[in-house]
């Protein structure tokens, strides 16, 4: 049986100031680009700037001119609400590019738009974050993507690797970690060692499934429909994981009560959202025991100390920690940025490129 309530020690440092996150040098004026293409949002990161975009993965376009009309927020308060000029598009479905004119597109903007107009295409690297599972297909696509609009090099890694380092994790030690990205589009959970994956797994079940089953306890449970965005609102506010809750919350949300068609609106308290989330929560939970079981047994003894490293926006959740904690019985660590954690880890990768037995923090 694991021991319960550990201290954390799978990170070597945990405070900003003690992330050795220099700007990578600049070689020969070579300029680092990290992409966090992400379901919901996207981070993009360059050599000697910073974050210079951090804004959900959503794009509108004027149906007739095919240009573009909107990105990021601007776009994705149009979902929902756009008459049949405009098209408003998420290039992403779990983790994956499901519209590929659309991404390109997306990403072309925002790198074409971002604040370093000085960016020579010839002299670029681009690093692109993809889930755990990706195809050998998805990969060369999502190059293919970059390279569309004149940056070829190109380079594909697993989000939840990007993260653990943008965490503070030192993944190049020989020593194993377990890390879990509760993204918008899917779960990625993956065991890292010496610089690379060992084991890993990615569902489609994330903060996107916990709006849909909410929209759709809602209408079955309650009578009343209500769009995706008020759903993620509702998560947002109301979201939780603990077993116990001192205080039962309440929150209105504006939609469409079904008994009569007409606009309305309800109260929904706490323990329901809890109760709705549960059941993927705890598929998850399924999930990251199967990769458990599938890690090499000096690995498990090892993440017995390290613990788990929880990222992505689902971690925000409250109560994420002491779920974790109870249900693997392993000592729980959530990312302090759990939004640009992954964009953040892109800048040492992309120091590193592809040499993961040389530590590059040094
Ligand atoms: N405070 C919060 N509480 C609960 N969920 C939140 C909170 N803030 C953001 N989220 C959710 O986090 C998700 C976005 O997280 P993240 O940016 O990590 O996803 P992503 O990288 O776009 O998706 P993926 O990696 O799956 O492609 C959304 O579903 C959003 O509703
Ligand atoms: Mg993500």
């Amino acid at each position: 049986m694991l021991s319960l309530k550990k201290t954390f020690s799978g990170v070597s440092s945990t405070t900003k100031e003690d992330r050795k996150f220099e700007e990578p040098q600049q070689n020969n004026d070579i300029t680092h680009i990290g992409i966090d293409l992400g379901t919901v949002n996207t981070i993009l990161y360059i050599s000697g700037s910073g974050i210079v975009f951090n804004e959900p993965s959503v794009v509108a376009f004027d149906k007739d001119t095919k240009k573009i009309i909107a990105v990021g927020h601007d776009a994705k308060k149009m979902i929902g609400k756009a008459h049949d000029k405009v098209e408003v598009v998420r290039p992403l479905t779990h983790g994956a590019v499901s519209d590929k004119t659309a991404a390109r597109a997306f990403l072309e903007h925002i790198i074409l738009n971002s604040p370093r107009q000085d960016i020579n295409k010839q002299k670029a690297t681009v690093l692109i974050c993809c889930h755990a599972d990706l195809s050998a297909i998805e990969r060369k696509a999502l190059r293919e993507l970059a390279s569309s609009f004149g940056i070829t090099d190109v380079l594909v890694e697993e989000e939840v690797k990007a993260g653990a380092i943008g965490m503070g994790v030192d993944i190049f030690r020989a020593i194993g970690t377990l890390v879990i990205d509760i993204g918008g589009g899917s779960t990625d959970i993956g065991v890292l060692s010496l610089g690379d994956l060992v084991v890993s797994r990615s569902i489609k079940i994330a903060g996107a499934t916990f709006d849909n089953e909410l929209i759709k306890y809602l209408k079955f449970k309650r009578n009343f429909e209500i769009g995706p965005s008020s759903a993620e609102e509702l998560k947002i506010q109301l979201a939780t994981v603990k077993n116990e809750i001192k205080d039962d919350k309440s929150a209105t949300v504006s939609g469409r009560d079904l008994r009569h068609g007409l606009p309305g609106t309800i109260t929904v308290k706490q323990t329901e959202v809890r109760d709705v989330l549960m059941k993927s929560f705890r598929t998850i939970v399924g999930e990251v025991f199967k990769v458990l079981e599938a890690c090499p047994p000096e690995i498990s003894s090892d993440i017995m100390d390290t613990g788990v490293c929880i990222n992505g926006g689902g971690s925000m959740i409250d109560g994420v920690k002491e779920f974790f904690e109870n249900e693997l019985e392993l000592p729980v660590m959530l990312s302090a940025e759990p939004l640009t954690s992954i964009a953040m880890g892109t800048k040492v990768l992309l120091k590193n490129r592809g040499n993961y037995l040389v530590k590059p923090y040094d």
